[in-house]
């Protein structure tokens, strides 16, 4: 789950086949109206916690679910838009995990179709490009509450089997927080909570990790927000265009290139083309190489580590057209040892070709605001 990409890919397509640029998002904007002012819900702010091997890969945190409700972690996940978490219907597969019991509840409604998701990557830190990352699932509705916010026939996916890697997960399922609402989002939003969240996903040092929905928590940073405009709108994708980024304040003819980014809260890494990826390690160190037993990996001695000046600026240009980067720190060029060579640390970027995403390396060091009305995403720094 370290890598979402091929989900988020196969997302894009159905989302431009399906649904094109339609007026849901408009309708969906808190109406100034004093009437529908008075329904308005307010925001709540969910606790995360972050799953960390030795480096941070996923925050999470409960929503419940059916009549009474029962408890259900999930990491929020910005790159894709479904809710589904393991549940009694999973055999011994989902025995490390929670499970949710459907037939404790009284609002459970199972639709009896079956469908499949398969991720590009897993849950470790070593990614591997296949597809023995798999969840079978079972469509279904019932009550979804987040904070204290609660919403009626939520359609969601029991998890029914699962490839043994999803197993080590200290969470049970993921929502999906995509571009266009859905789920509990969508009903929370057309019942009058602001069509926004916001996440503050900190390394495990820091802590106190949260999801607002409906709301920003202006609590966590001083300093104004920067807002710019999502490049995939229409989609489910989170996406913002990148003319161009330095590496230790170098920039190359490749990395001039303007490129789709896509922020993907699920994942840890960052996935580059191969093309990118060397150009920016080349401006690192000439010893970070391929490591060749897991395809799209790199890696360099690990002690040369803290030698090295690795500073990524990721420029962006906000709603007006003004430059600005977001920045991730040499403390994010290793995401620690491999298993199967532990003396050669990994690299944050991955190659993997006909895509740029960029995941929990960056947000971690900013608040970030996930605009689904306006279609846009607003940065603030954390001094993190
Ligand atoms: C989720 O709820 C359980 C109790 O059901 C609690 O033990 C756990 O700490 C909660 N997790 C988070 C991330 O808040
Ligand atoms: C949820 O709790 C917040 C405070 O924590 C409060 O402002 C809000 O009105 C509550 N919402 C509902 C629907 O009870
Ligand atoms: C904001 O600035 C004040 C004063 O410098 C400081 O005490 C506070 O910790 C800062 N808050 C955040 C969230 O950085
Ligand atoms: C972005 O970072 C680069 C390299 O550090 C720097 O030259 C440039 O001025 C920065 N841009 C902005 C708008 O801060």
């Amino acid at each position: 789950m370290i890598s979402r990409s091929l989900l988020v890919a196969s997302l894009v397509t159905q989302a431009l086949g399906i649904a094109p640029y339609t007026i849901q998002l408009q309708s969906r904007v808190a109406p100034k109206d004093a009437t529908l002012r008075r329904r308005a819900l307010n925001p709540v702010t969910v606790p995360l916690a972050d799953f960390f091997l030795g480096t941070d890969l996923q925050w999470f945190g409960n929503i419940s679910v059916g009549t009474p409700p029962q408890d259900v972690s999930v990491v929020f996940d910005t790159g894709s838009s479904t809710l589904e978490f393991a549940s009694t219907m999973c055999g011994s597969a989902c025995d490390n995990q929670v499970k949710f019991d459907y037939q404790k509840s009284s609002t459970f409604v199972d639709k009896k179709t079956t469908s499949s998701i398969t991720f590009a990557t897993g849950v470790g830190v070593d990614p591997v490009i296949g597809s023995n990352y798999k969840l079978t699932l079972r469509a279904a509705t019932d009550t979804v509450t987040v904070g204290n916010l609660s919403a009626k026939n939520v359609a969601l996916f029991l998890i029914t089997n699962q490839t043994p890697k999803f197993s080590i997960n200290p969470f049970s399922g993921i929502q999906g927080m995509g571009a266009r609402a859905q789920g509990i989002f969508a009903a929370l939003i057309s019942q009058g909570l602001p069509s926004i969240f916001s996440l503050y996903v900190t390394p495990q040092a820091v802590g106190n990790a949260e999801l607002t929905i409906g709301g920003i928590d202006s609590t966590k940073f001083n300093g104004s927000l920067t807002y710019a405009p999502n490049n995939d709108r229409g989609s489910d994708t989170w996406s913002l265009l990148s003319p161009q980024i330095f590496v230790n304040g170098k920039s190359t003819s490749t990395l001039k290139r303007s490129r789709d980014v896509i922020f993907d809260s699920g994942t840890s890494n960052i996935l580059f083309d191969t093309t990118t990826t060397e150009a920016i390690y080349s401006l690192i160190s000439p010893q970070i190489k391929p490591h060749t037993s897991e395809k799209g990996t790199y890696g360099i001695a690990c002690d040369l580590i803290p030698t090295l000046p690795a500073v990524i600026d990721l420029g962006f240009k906000d709603v007006n057209g003004k430059a600005f980067n977001l920045t991730i720190p040499s403390s994010e060029l290793s995401v620690g040892p491999f298993a199967d060579a532990p003396q050669t640390c990994q690299t944050l970027i991955n190659a993997f070709d006909g895509l740029d995403l960029v995941g929990g390396s960056v947000l971690k060091h900013y608040y970030s605001v996930w605009d689904v009305g306006a279609q846009r995403m607003g940065f603030a720094a954390t001094g993190i």
